[in-house]
């Protein structure tokens, strides 16, 4: 069988010196899917991701993109090769405007940008009309509006988004992951962690319950929501 089109597979590892994390933990993702990781607070969903984009040492296992291994590449490397990330804190520059925050997105194109920027105002409409105003001064949902934004300026093949929705209100949260539809839609894959489990994993092709660092659970978005282990134990019944 074909390799999806991104796969951290099996990868075990964690931080520095320190312990393993990570126990042969596998996530994927094809062009245009949505996968979504869950589980509870500190099973390794965020370290997950940073071992997908290089930003961990992978002790064993791999990553491949596209056909291709990439665990030994840097982060810079792998967003030239197409990967975008928005972490899960500090994800914009709060003292710089928004136009700004995506200008610093592009850092890696010589292009021209203005043609991404319109894009990117064209899906956050809102973001156009803010464009000069520091980042640090719009509402959560706005800011994390910014963070996508800033990462799709580099024409990513593969969007990782660590909790986009983290602190925004159940609408705002709606709206959000409406966008990351029609993102999906363009043929961009979509790999994300989410606190907000149920709703993340209606709109998700793939879903992973991660628990510990290993791989509790794994199958379509609809599969998940209606196994009742996963239901009861992760859901809330
Ligand atoms: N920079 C770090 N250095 C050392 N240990 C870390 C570091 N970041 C996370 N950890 C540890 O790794 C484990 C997994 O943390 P991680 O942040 O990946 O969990 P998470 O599933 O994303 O949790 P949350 O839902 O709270 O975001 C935790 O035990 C945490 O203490
Ligand atoms: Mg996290």
């Amino acid at each position: 069988m074909a390799d999806p089109f991104l796969i951290g597979e099996a990868m075990t590892g964690g931080y520095g010196k320190g312990p393993d994390i990570l126990h042969e933990c596998t996530i994927a993702v094809d062009k245009g899917e949505i996968a979504v990781i869950v589980g509870p607070n500190g099973a390794g969903k965020s370290t997950a991701m940073k071992a997908v984009f290089g930003m961990l040492d992978v002790r064993s296992g791999a990553v491949r993109l596209d056909g291709r291994e990439i665990t030994a590449l840097s982060p810079q490397d792998r967003v030239a090769r197409g990967m975008g990330f928005v972490p899960q804190t500090s994800n914009i520059f709060g003292a710089m405007s928004v136009e700004e925050n995506l200008e610093m997105g592009a850092f890696i194109r010589r292009d021209d940008i203005r043609g991404t920027m319109e894009q990117v105002y064209d899906l956050f409409p809102i973001l156009r009309d803010k464009r000069h105003q520091a980042a640090g001064e719009l509402s959560g949902g706005q800011r994390q509006q910014v963070a996508v934004g800033r990462a799709l300026m580099t024409q990513p093949q593969v969007l990782m988004l660590d909790e986009p929705t983290a602190g925004v209100s159940p609408i705002v949260m709606d709206e959000l992951f409406d966008r990351i539809i029609e993102v999906a839609r363009t043929g961009i894959s979509i790999l994300m962690v989410e606190q907000n489990a149920r709703q993340a994993l209606e709109i998700a092709d793939k879903g992973y319950v991660l628990v510990q660092g290993r791989n509790a659970h794994t199958g379509s978005g609809k599969d998940l929501l209606a196994d009742p282990e996963v239901r009861r134990s992760f859901l809330g019944g």
